[in-house]
């Protein structure tokens, strides 16, 4: 099967754990794309959607699904989103998308993450992936060196040759060479930088379910 075709696989997984009647927290990248396509196929049995970035807003609006805003929902059952790396305690990295922030929001609202994601998505230790984290821009060059001295390797992501503003108006650092062995500890330290938005790591907001694409079906991993 082509990656591709692992994504609508999961996709499609997903549409088990959206329950009839309530509203669903709706992530943001490729996987996730597919998940909206099914969920198409329920939107009349369903309230709608809260959404974690302005792509994936319109297209659930598209499909004539309601979107409603994150402050006007108190609890959402669940939140279905890809990942760019999960290890074996559920813990992610994301933000390849640049929807790190509200991706975090909508899950921090929501009671179960259902990660969806191709196998070549799991792996042991998180870092392999630049880890994306959203900063105010004017501490760049500071939160630079702080990830320098921590061995790591932070470049500004680039769109059309100048720096990728986020929904939220924000830049976007990618930090190569980490290995994150403590996950959560690391997410606590780096929130506490000032000038920092948003981590990529997802621990405090991990996965409890990861449906994973794989070439004998989809796998699901319960953390
Ligand atoms: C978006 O900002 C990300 O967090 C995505 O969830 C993550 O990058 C996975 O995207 P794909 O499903 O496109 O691999």
């Amino acid at each position: 099967m082509t990656q591709d075709e692992l994504k609508t696989l999961v996709g499609q997984a997903a549409l088990n754990y959206v329950t009839p009647g309530t509203i669903v927290g709706v992530g943001t990248g490729s996987t996730v794309n597919k998940f909206i396509e099914a969920l198409g196929t329920m939107k009349d049995q369903i309230q709608g959607a809260v959404s974690s970035s302005v792509a994936s807003t319109e297209r659930l609006q598209a499909l004539g699904i309601p979107v409603f805003p994150a402050e006007e929902v108190e609890w959402l059952d669940v939140y279905i989103d890809g990942a760019d790396e999960i290890d074996g305690h559920g813990y992610m990295i994301k933000g390849g998308g640049a929807a790190l922030t509200r991706e975090k929001i909508v899950a921090a609202q929501s009671r179960r993450f259902v990660c969806i994601a191709d196998a070549s998505k799991r792996v042991e230790a998180l870092g392999a992936f630049p880890l994306p984290v959203e900063i105010i821009p004017m501490a760049a060059g500071r939160i630079m060196r702080q990830f320098e001295e921590m061995g790591g390797q932070a470049n500004i992501r680039l769109k059309d040759g100048v720096p990728l503003v986020t929904d939220n108006g924000q830049h976007i650092l990618d930090v190569h060479g980490l290995r994150i062995t403590d996950p959560l500890a690391f997410e606590n330290l780096v929130n506490q930088w000032p000038g920092v938005v948003t981590v990529g790591v997802f621990a405090h907001q991990k996965a409890h379910v990861c449906l994973l694409g794989t070439e004998h079906g989809v796998e699901t991993l319960l953390y």
